[in-house]
């Protein structure tokens, strides 16, 4: 589905994805995992067109989408969640949703779509759409509160849910479990599963915990200091020393650095 050919993306000086080339291949659930600023998110950000590469290919399915603006990966089906949720706090949960495929194309273009008359109809039908998502995701129970309202956990399974109103292929969730207690967390990873395996959906999950990556991810790709380090099956890579060290070494700098010995 998602071919990288040695990505770089340089800030200055510093090589924050240094050569990185990964697959992601179509109907997988592929995680993403690595220390802190090993350029995970970096990544993300350049697959998704949020950042122009430095040098190197991006491919959906053999066409290359190097570089693309976000709104034509959108039309592709190629869609990302962020590491920090952005929901429109004083709208509705579901006007949160209604906005998602309207947001993408644009206010002019969605009236001269389907022309004033039936802007109404259309409101309808995402409306509908909208409580679809919402029931499938089973907070239904919130669709009038304001997303503003929401706990962090909430507001990440309204982040996936902004995915589902429109026909995706590829969804790039970045740290979707990050701060979410474990009931949540479960949710979250259910909906991926049955969206996997009911819809098709092909997933890229960035996650810390281990536990998520393991149960819904194969396989696992793993980043350090803008490579990939590693991929495998994830009781194969949580055992893999060159991954160990990796953490470890993050671990005792950030230690070290703490104590100021470093
Ligand atoms: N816009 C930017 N300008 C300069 N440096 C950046 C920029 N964005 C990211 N970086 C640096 O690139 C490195 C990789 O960052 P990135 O956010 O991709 O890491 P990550 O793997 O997602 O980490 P985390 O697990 O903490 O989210 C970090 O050292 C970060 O400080
Ligand atoms: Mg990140």
């Amino acid at each position: 589905m998602i071919r990288v050919e040695n990505l770089h993306k340089h800030f200055g000086g510093f090589h924050a994805v240094d050569g990185a080339s990964i697959e992601i291949a179509t109907g997988s659930i592929t995680g993403l995992i690595g220390p802190n600023g090993a350029g995970k998110s970096t990544l993300f950000n350049v697959i998704a067109g949020v950042l122009p590469p430095t040098s190197g290919k991006v491919t959906m399915a053999g066409e290359d989408i190097t570089g693309l603006p976000p709104h034509d990966l959108f039309h592709k089906g190629l869609l990302r969640t962020f590491q920090i949720a952005h929901e429109f706090s004083s709208m509705t949960v579901r006007e949160n949703l209604m906005m998602v495929p309207a947001g993408q194309s644009g206010e002019t273009l969605w009236n001269a779509w389907f022309g004033r008359g039936r802007v109404a109809d259309e409101e309808k039908a995402l409306a509908a759409k909208a409580d679809e998502v919402l029931d499938f995701l089973t907070i239904d129970h919130l669709a009038d509160e304001r997303a503003g309202n929401l706990s962090g956990g909430q507001k990440k399974l309204l982040e996936l849910g902004r995915t589902m109103m429109v026909d995706a292929k590829v969804v790039f969730l970045d740290e979707v479990g990050a701060g979410v207690n474990r009931t949540l967390l479960n949710t979250i990873g259910d909906a991926i599963v049955r969206l996997n395996r009911e819809r098709g959906y092909t997933f890229c999950v960035i996650e810390h915990d281990m536990d998520f990556i393991g149960r819904l991810c194969d396989p696992v790709i793993v980043m350090a200091e803008g490579k990939v380090l590693a991929q495998g099956k994830a009781d194969e890579i949580m055992q893999n020393e060159a991954v160990i060290e990796a953490y470890l070494g993050t671990g005792l700098k950030n230690k070290l650095k703490a104590e100021g010995t470093a």
